[in-house]
């Protein structure tokens, strides 16, 4: 049978991580954090410059191979076997990975990998282009979308819960900077697919939006 792919895009902080993870633990199928992968090789090529020649960024990234092992919410991605770890969760390294983003030759060697663990396993895969390029026949695709504002408050929200102050204009600029570069690159700009489901979430709850999207997914549960 072919595998069942939901996909689920968004601009930075909008709840994507959170929503993919819960949507495959309830479909019982395996999660794919796109914006991963690119934290990992921006994480591994550092630094890259515009003028890194492009075939030095694919000389360096060809090699490697991406997996998931398990399901669900705890659906691991793992490079060469070895589990991505937390290092790459930093705002730098989110920039980083925005700015390798727009490089072709790294979104080839992506959309391969991506679409290879497609074709492998039933998936709910999270990205910018998910629904645009990388699985442009997923049986269910979902675009998430809050004004910059919402997705800062909240960032700004979750990491006071975490005992970590934060500062709102600083993050509130990060998000500016990532949206603008992600959604202007010439390559696989962020915007939703003509047969996305969009969920404007800046009124919703977690549960809120996650009912939303278990409704558009239902014909498949
Ligand atoms: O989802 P995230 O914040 O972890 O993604 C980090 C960056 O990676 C994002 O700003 C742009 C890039 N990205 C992309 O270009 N295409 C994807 N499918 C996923 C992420």
């Amino acid at each position: 049978m072919t595998p069942l792919v939901v996909t689920i895009d968004g601009p930075a902080g909008v709840g994507k991580t959170t929503l993919a993870k819960r949507v495959a633990q309830a479909m019982g199928v395996a999660y794919l954090d796109t914006g991963a992968m690119f934290r990992v090789l921006a994480l591994r090529l550092s630094p890259v410059s515009a003028d890194t020649p492009t075939e030095a960024v694919s000389g360096r990234i060809g090699g490697l191979d991406f997996s998931l092992r398990g399901i669900g919410a705890d659906t691991a991605l793992l490079v060469d076997g070895a589990p991505v770890g937390d290092e790459i969760r930093t705002e730098a390294v989110a920039y980083a990975a925005s700015t390798l983003a727009t490089r072709p030759e790294v979104r080839a060697v992506l959309l391969q990998a991506q679409q290879r663990i497609g074709r492998g396993v039933s998936l709910v895969a999270e990205g910018r282009d998910m629904g645009t390029v990388v699985f442009p026949a997923a049986a269910h695709k979902i675009f998430l979308d809050a004004s910059p504002q919402v997705r800062a408050v909240r960032r700004v929200e979750q990491l006071a819960a975490m005992g970590q102050p934060a500062d709102l204009a600083a993050i509130l600029a990060d998000i500016t900077r990532r949206d603008a570069q992600d959604r202007t690159r010439a390559e696989a700009p962020l915007r939703p697919a003509p047969d996305a489901v969009i969920i404007d979430t800046s009124d919703l709850d977690i549960d809120g939006v996650f009912a939303r999207i278990m409704a558009a997914v239902a014909p498949s549960v």
